[in-house]
């Protein structure tokens, strides 16, 4: 992880230059701004938890597998997709009992290079996120105790265990950096997008580059949607959560601007993952463009770049035409075999 937050440095100094030198120019050489989009060549794995194969097939495995939930019904997939750019395409999540949840599933593409995680960032690394929704009454309605004893009850994984960690006995911890080391190769594919970026200038639509100027300067998305991610990271209240919604603000109760604030998400294969924010509010792209051109609610925590943005409607259409390019090609999912 280090590695890559000390890469990051360079382009969060950066960023608020080119703003800066955008804002009275915004069509001005927006291939120039480019540069801040490529892909990494790698994925980050901790120190702490490398990569190896057994574990990614392992940790593929108890993905997909219902044995984690209580009533065998209900996987991490469920909720995190492969074919819904993993998500679940629903305004808010639904578990073992049928009831919904408070949040909207987030999309776990690119999770390797996000941290803090959740929308209130409550989760400090991948390997700590497992046993939350596997223990919570409301989600998968499990325990520790009883995935030891159903997996441990089964040859199969005692075998793919024993490949992945050396002989021993199955646990906790070893669910947990089996399944965020298969996490952490869910990569976004190559969008329309990235071929511009790595320079076939055919590769988007004429409305979709004004669309990539207008992102990077009279719309101010790129101040927070940043980088190749999308994501600054961090936690901001554009104006559309509920009073009663804190957020971030939570954990900081003295803070002004983290009451209602949410995580950054990534814009990868946006266009496939409506509906949208933390709460599945938004139905659609249109109803998003239309938020950040309103303002949303004006209150004291609202970020300060979320301001009435004066979008004409031909600027309208060209932001979504750039936030379509980000989305790439469906690729057809493999479900693992379970052992049993
Ligand atoms: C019932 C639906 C549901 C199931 C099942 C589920 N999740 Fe989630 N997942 C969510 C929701 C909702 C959140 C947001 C939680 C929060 O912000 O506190 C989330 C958040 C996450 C995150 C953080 C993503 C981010 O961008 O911050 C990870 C990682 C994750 N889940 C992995 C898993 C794994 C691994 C499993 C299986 C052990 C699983 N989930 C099962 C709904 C689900
Ligand atoms: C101040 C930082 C900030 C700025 C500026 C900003 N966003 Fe966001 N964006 C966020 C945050 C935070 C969320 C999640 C808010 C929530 O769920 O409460 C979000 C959510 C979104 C979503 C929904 C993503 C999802 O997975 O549900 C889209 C799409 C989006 N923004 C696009 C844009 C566009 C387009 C612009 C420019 C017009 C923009 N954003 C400007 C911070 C920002």
């Amino acid at each position: 992880m280090l590695r890559w937050f000390l890469g990051l440095i360079p382009i969060g100094l950066l960023l608020p230059l080119v703003l800066a030198a955008g804002a009275n120019k915004v069509s001005s050489a927006p291939e120039d701004l480019r540069s801040l989009y490529k892909r990494p060549a790698q994925i980050p794995f901790p120190a702490s938890n490398p990569y190896s194969e057994s574990k990614a097939k392992l940790g593929q495995t108890l993905f997909f597998d219902p044995i984690l939930s209580g009533s065998r019904t209900r996987s991490c997939a469920s909720c995190h997709s492969p074919s819904l750019s993993w998500t679940d395409g629903l305004p808010l999540a639904i578990g073992e009992n049928q009831k919904p949840l408070k949040l909207k599933s987030p999309t776990l593409l690119n999770i390797a290079w996000i941290e803090p995680l959740g929308w209130d960032g409550h989760f400090r690394t991948l390997e700590s996120v497992a046993f939350g929704p596997i223990g919570s009454v409301s989600n998968m309605n499990s325990s520790e105790k009883l995935v030891i004893e159903r997996l441990s009850a089964i040859p199969g994984y005692v075998k793919e265990f024993n490949d992945a960690f050396g002989a021993g006995p199955i646990t906790k911890e070893k669910v947990e950096l089996a399944l965020a080391t298969y996490e952490r190769t869910i990569v976004s594919g190559e969008a329309p997008f990235d071929r511009w970026v790595n320079g076939d200038d055919q590769a988007i639509s004429n409305d979709a580059k004004s669309g990539f100027a207008l992102f990077n300067g009279k719309a101010r998305c790129s101040s927070c949607h940043s980088s190749w991610l999308f994501t600054d990271n961090s936690f901001h209240d554009i104006g559309v959560a509920r009073a009663s919604d804190e957020g971030r603000g939570k954990y900081f109760p003295s803070s002004v601007k983290l009451k209602h604030a949410f995580k950054t998400p990534t814009l990868r294969d946006i266009a496939r993952r409506a509906p949208y924010m933390h709460d599945g509010s938004l139905k659609n792209l249109n109803a998003v463009i239309d938020l950040y051109n309103r303002g949303g609610v004006n209150r004291p925590s609202r970020s300060a770049q979320i301001v009435p943005l004066q979008l004409t409607e031909t600027e309208k259409k060209e932001l979504i035409a750039f936030l379509d390019t980000l989305t790439s090609p469906a690729k057809p999912s493999i479900v693992p075999v379970f052992p049993r």
